[in-house]
């Protein structure tokens, strides 16, 4: 008989069994435990002590390590319904044995590349990091999503939350909102997996002027979006060049909502994404970045919102939605724009810098030069 839990992998990567990245990682898996519904694996990063990746290239040969140290671990990866990688920061990155083991993921990007093999690994899964660091290292942060969004790229697997506990040198200052984040990450990463008592994933079917949702499409486009931020949607109708889609998402059969996604060989860009309105406020919202993350699984995934300030008319509509994002997995970035009087930032699910974003639209621009009006 098969096993009817789902199962969450924690790589755990302190030395400390006690320590800050312990408490963390407890206050995250507890939602897990407590449901009954997951079995929670670990593998202790410090105690395998995975021997490092030799570059010797027998992956690219045949889809398999010449090292053995982790094949029970490659069994329990593949097997996960989630993924959660627990550590502290040293030295702005992850400490060796974490780094041995995301040098080790070099065998699924051969599988992917060398062996032409899509996916490398079966089963899609969703991913969290709880990282703590002693300072309030930004940089630190981005260094290890960004390490996990790639290593993770060849693994049919999506980074989707981060719950970060920093400053614990002094331990006292975010203690209380470091663990409390960490529980409702865990909460809202539980009850989500889409596993075998959950939701089914949502679907994603392109859209074409012929498709019979069209103007279904077209119609909560127009309710979704003032006249004034809308495009005309025929560039991307149109688009041969595969720079862009419309897409209609769907529960089972029935029409749950629509986007518009721009994309180069390194980012996806979503530029418009509304749910139906009879049915909003059910947790679509996160399926639906999910679903998308899953069409996508090897570019991060950016959004433009309109940036919170306290002056602004929408404010807490502007608050609520850059907190749906923050929780879904997206991170603030340092890139910020003003568009027709009104100040926009973006939100990624991977690091993005200002010359990333310059480069992604001269690459639409030379590419599809048709869709860089939007
Ligand atoms: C070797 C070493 C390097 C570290 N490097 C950093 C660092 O670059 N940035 C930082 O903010 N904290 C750094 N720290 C502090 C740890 O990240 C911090 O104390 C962490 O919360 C420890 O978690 P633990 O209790 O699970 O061991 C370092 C600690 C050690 C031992």
């Amino acid at each position: 008989m098969s096993d009817p839990k789902k199962k969450i992998l924690v790589l755990f990567g302190s030395p400390h069994k006690e320590g800050f990245t312990r408490q963390l990682a407890e206050s995250f898996l507890a939602p897990f435990r407590d449901s009954g519904e997951w079995e929670v694996q670990e593998w202790d990063a410090y105690e395998r002590q995975a021997k490092p990746c030799l570059g010797c290239g027998a992956c690219q040969k045949a889809e398999a390590c010449a090292l053995h140290d982790l094949d029970g671990w490659d069994r329990a990866l593949r097997d996960s319904d989630f993924l959660a990688v627990a550590a502290p920061v040293y030295n702005a990155s992850f400490p060796a044995p974490v780094k041995a083991m995301l040098d080790r993921t070099q065998r699924y990007f051969e599988a992917r590349f060398a062996l032409g093999k899509k996916p490398s690994i079966a089963k899609h899964r969703e991913a969290a990091l709880l990282l703590t660091m002693g300072s309030e290292d930004e940089f630190a942060l981005e260094v290890c999503s960004h390490q996990l969004g790639r290593a993770f790229s060849v693994m049919n697997t999506s980074l989707t939350g981060q719950a970060v506990w920093a400053a614990t040198d002094r331990p006292e200052e975010h203690r209380t909102e470091a663990l409390a984040r960490a529980r409702e990450l865990g909460e809202s990463c539980a009850r989500s997996q889409p596993g075998k008592e959950g939701p089914r994933p949502l679907e994603l079917r392109q859209v074409r002027e012929e498709s019979p949702e069209f103007p279904r499409v077209v119609e909560l486009y127009r309710e979704a979006f003032p006249q004034g931020e809308r495009s005309s949607l025929v560039p991307l109708l149109e688009d041969e060049t595969g720079g862009g889609e419309i897409l209609s998402l769907w529960d089972g059969e029935v029409f749950a909502g629509m986007a518009c996604l721009l994309r180069t060989q390194r980012l996806s860009h979503l530029i418009y994404f509304a749910v139906a309105p009879e049915l909003r406020d059910r947790g679509l919202g996160s399926r639906a970045l999910a679903a998308f993350r899953r069409r996508y699984p090897e570019t991060p995934l950016v959004v433009d919102i309109e940036r919170p300030w306290e002056g602004a008319r929408n404010n807490g509509q502007r608050k609520r939605r850059k907190a749906f994002y923050l929780r879904a997995g997206f991170r603030e970035t340092p890139v910020h724009y003003w568009w027709r009087g009104e100040p926009y930032e973006l939100l990624s699910t991977g690091s993005l810098s200002q010359r990333d974003w310059e480069t992604f639209w001269k690459t639409i621009r030379r590419e599809s030069p048709q869709l860089s009006e939007y």
